[in-house]
């Protein structure tokens, strides 16, 4: 339909079939479903008539072709106008084939990869009879107690925006319309939910516009850039407004300044939310500031669907403003194909070949083998062919490794660590013993762990958080291990053999109790349905890991927020003269990070070598190339990481020590040199001036190149 025509039907439909058009509710007020779809908030009495129940435009969390298709012909032939439901759903990293989380997707540096997975996610949605996912979440985050942190790729606004690109990319496709296998995605949370104070769920955030403009908000824009279809508010307030009825977020910059012209949605009971924050007094007010905002569809909440027609009729909200809203959603459900195939690709059959099929798995345990990071590694692993290993932990035989907003994929499907490890060990010997619980042991568990670690030359360690531990509602004010597992790591230290902890967990941790006494340490993360797999096939050698933190790992909670691209401060700390006080320090702690951001091993080694760049001066309108050697040093093919950082030394507005600006992945076999290649433009020198100007400032630029954000080498530049 082109927009003429539906803007007539927007013009055949009552106030109140707009305004129901506005309101998205779980399956279950459906007839035919007993689904209660994705219940993340409190379910109230919704107090809306069985009227709206049929009119409403959008359906939360129902999935199953058979389910979709018989909800959706029962809603039409009660459909005056014949306007199709949109079903939505939290698919966030894989549908029934669950890939790894994205955290751990971030940690591939695999654009290509990540695009495949939302692919293929979008792919067994769609046949299984959704249209949106309530995805990519790109909320920028640098605090690890945040439940959350599970469901981004990180602390970088450069690489954040090329993930949010690629996601987009994987759910959409170039046309909805033509290719009914691809998803709408919704980018979310629209602004700055992963910055709540204190790292707890839901919490205030607070932060100047310039630092909302720099850090937070490029990734949103990097999707829409993408052509993503749909925006969703966030929880949070922004500098004393929640989101949800932000203006200047979500009309002045979502829509005026940036074009989105897509449909908005609120998060679940954000809308009514805001009395609670204290920004609303009742409904009418909290219906009142949302729709002036541009929120488009409330999610489970009847704000808009009691209060708008009062706010109409009393003449404090102009209709134009409601059939601008409905006008968008209409369009959405037009371009995504629903007017002439209300059914879309929903179909049972193609659902039972499609869905979880060998091709899926394949790709999500190829990811998870390009997402585990090896953080430690003084050369027992990988694990030799014969070797004799106990494998001991809660996580040793477990299928909790999907993670938070698994959608509808089955733990009991995913691979377990024991069953893989097992299978890999042809000719060695592998011993299982659980050790712990998460955070529970007893001396009987601990005797029959040592028993089992007594007979073998090496233990694996297979430790972490359940997957309840992270993921929304899921903030910790402790970052460790639970003691349980750090107690039976001291037990099993004491028998003197070689240890490798392999880690299953949701957010970068304080590792105290695990780093220095193992010999290696694996980032497993929680690596999707075919995890075990992945990482036994990293633990016993077939597979390299290539894989780079996109968060920094705190030395403790203490140290948190901690990420790389601080400002120095006026008092930076000298490293060679750590007892000076009166410099910005810890005098209990080191400032940096235990792990930087871009860290990584191999089992190979790269040296760096003849860092260029050809010109110490440029011109704006000029550009310069940067180039660095690197050498395969170990007895292996591996894959590097190169990356590229810039140090703006002085600006109007002070500027981070380094941000990243680029990376190349360079596949090395032994003894091979390679060399990567970066261009510098002015562009990449802008940034967020005072005044909210994005331009550069002449000057001296650092730069630096290197395996991850500390260990670099150093050249510079004036730009003039
Ligand atoms: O999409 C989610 C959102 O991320 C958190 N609240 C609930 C929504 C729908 O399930």
């Amino acid at each position: 339909m082109d927009n003429q025509q539906l803007q007539g039907l927007v013009e055949q439909m009552t106030l109140e079939e707009k305004i129901a058009q506005l309101l998205q509710l779980t399956a279950h007020f459906h007839e035919g479903t007993d689904n209660k779809g994705q219940v993340t908030g409190p379910m109230e009495e919704m107090g809306i008539t069985e009227g709206v129940v049929t009119a409403s435009g959008s359906i939360l969390g129902l999935s199953g072709a058979q389910a979709v298709i018989d909800v959706q012909q029962a809603y039409l032939s009660k459909s005056r106008l014949g306007i199709p439901l949109l079903f939505m759903a939290d698919v966030i990293h894989g549908f029934k084939t669950i890939f790894p989380i994205p955290l751990a997707i971030g940690c591939s540096w695999d654009m290509e990869l990540a695009e495949k997975s939302a692919e293929i996610a979008a792919k067994e949605s769609a046949v299984s009879g959704i249209h949106v996912t309530f995805a990519p979440m790109v909320d920028l985050v640098r605090d690890p107690r945040w439940g959350r942190v599970m469901e981004t790729t990180g602390e970088d606004p450069y690489l954040n925006s090329l993930f949010a690109r690629a996601f987009v990319r994987g759910y959409q496709g170039d046309n909805l319309k033509e290719n009914p296998d691809r998803l709408a995605a919704c980018v979310k949370h629209f602004a700055a939910y992963g910055a709540p104070e204190g790292g707890r769920d839901y919490n205030t955030v607070n932060m100047s516009e310039r630092n909302l403009r720099e850090q937070y908000l490029p990734a949103y824009k990097a999707a829409l850039d993408e052509g993503c279809e749909m925006v969703m508010t966030s929880f949070n307030t922004v500098d004393g407004i929640p989101a949800t009825g932000n203006e200047k977020l979500t009309r002045g910059i979502l829509r005026d300044e940036w074009g989105f012209d897509g449909v908005v949605i609120s998060d679940w009971a954000s809308i009514r939310e805001m009395i609670a924050h204290g920004a609303a007094e009742d409904d009418c007010e909290a219906a009142y500031r949302a729709i002036r905002a541009g929120v488009d569809i409330e999610m489970m909440t009847p704000c808009y669907v009691n209060q708008l027609p009062k706010l109409i009729e009393s003449g404090r909200v102009d209709e134009a403003l409601i059939d601008e809203a409905v006008l968008r959603i209409l369009r959405l459900k037009d371009k995504l194909g629903l007017f002439e195939n209300p059914l879309r690709a929903a179909d049972p059959e193609r659902e039972r070949e499609v869905v979880f099929c060998e091709e899926h798995r394949n790709v999500s345990h190829e990811l998870a083998s390009k997402s585990s990071v090896l953080l430690k590694n003084n050369g027992i692993l990988p694990l030799g062919p014969d070797a004799n290993v106990a494998l001991i932990g809660p996580f040793a035989q477990s299928n909790d490794i999907l993670g938070w907003w698994s959608c509808v994929g089955a733990k009991e499907d995913a691979v377990q660590l024991g069953t893989s490890l097992q299978e890999r060990l042809s000719g060695g010997k592998l011993a299982i013993s659980e050790g712990c619980g998460i955070d529970s042991i007893s001396q009987e568990q601990i005797h029959a762990a040592l028993e089992t670690a007594r007979s073998a030359d090496v233990i694996v360690l297979a430790l972490g958080e359940e997957s309840a531990m992270s993921g929304e509602g899921g903030s910790r004010t402790n970052i460790r291990l639970p003691e349980a597992q750090l107690e039976l790591v001291k037990q099993l230290k004491t028998l003197g053999k070689p240890l490798a902890a392999v880690i299953f967990n949701g957010r970068p941790l304080d590792l105290h109790g695990i780093f220095e006494e193992a010999d290696a340490v694996l980032e497993a993360w929680f690596p999707g349905s075919e995890g075990g797999a992945a990482i036994a096939d990293i633990l016993v050698g077939r597979v390299n890991p290539s894989a780079r933190l996109t968060m920094s790992f705190p030395q403790s909670v203490g140290q948190v927020p901690v990420y790389y691209n601080h400002y120095n401060t006026g008092r930076p700390m000298n490293p060679q003269k750590t007892e000076e006080r009166y410099v910005s320090k810890y005098i209990d702690s080191p400032n940096d990070p235990l792990l930087p951001f871009g860290f990584g091993l191999s089992y190979t080694t790269f040296e760096y070598s003849d860092l260029t760049i050809s010109g110490h001066e440029m011109k704006a309108e000029e550009q310069l190339t940067v180039q660095v050697k690197v050498t395969n040093t170990g007895s292996r093919e591996g894959v590097e990481t190169v990356q590229l950082y810039i140090r703006d030394v002085a600006g109007e507005v002070v500027r981070p020590m380094r941000e990243l600006k680029g990376f190349e992945k360079l596949l090395l076999a032994p003894g091979e040199t390679g060399t990567a290649t970066f261009t510098i433009t002015e562009e990449l020198l802008r940034y967020h001036h005072s005044d909210l100007s994005f331009t550069s400032d002449p000057g001296t630029f650092q730069v630096f190149v290197g395996s991850n954000s500390r260990d670099t080498l150093e050249q510079s530049f004036k730009l003039v």
